[in-house]
């Protein structure tokens, strides 16, 4: 996480930030479901189905709006494409977790993969592909959401 960080342009600094989150929230989901102690796996999805649209929605929405469509005519777009439909699948999945707990780790594994795509195949390369501008505007709309 840290070497990504470095990689990536200030720009978009606070989503990065945001991944180190979301690793954690992975791990925990990841390392509940091999304890199998039915008690904190039930606790920990009953707080993600509680917490995780209130706490990602967002994230989701500027990474869509104003990365990933950014992205549409660039080699990126079929990667772009594949994380769109993961962030639907995560908000889904976090929402039947509570009634489903057998879906931890799928989830926990979705998350973790999804957030090390965007921070080693997405974000580093963000440079080559958007101007200046575009990367001021993510910046901007980032700080007043
Ligand atoms: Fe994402
Ligand atoms: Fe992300």
């Amino acid at each position: 996480m840290v070497i990504a960080i470095m990689k990536i342009i200030p720009e978009i600094i606070g989503l990065a930030r945001e991944h180190h989150q979301s690793l954690l929230l992975a791990n925990k989901c990841i390392n509940a479901e091999k304890s199998k102690q039915a008690e904190e796996i039930a606790g920990l999805c009953q707080q993600i189905t509680e917490t995780f649209s209130r706490d990602f929605l967002r994230h989701f929405d500027v990474e869509e709006q104003f990365v990933f469509n950014l992205l549409n005519d660039t080699p990126l777009y079929s990667k772009v494409s594949q994380l769109k439909k993961e962030h639907k699948i995560l908000l889904n999945l976090a929402k039947e977790l509570q009634q489903k707990p057998s879906l931890l780790s799928e989830f926990g594994l979705l998350l973790k993969n999804h957030t090390r795509m965007e921070d080693r195949e997405v974000f580093p390369f963000l440079t080559e592909f958007l101007t200046m501008q575009q990367l001021q505007d993510i910046k901007n709309q980032y700080k007043f959401l």
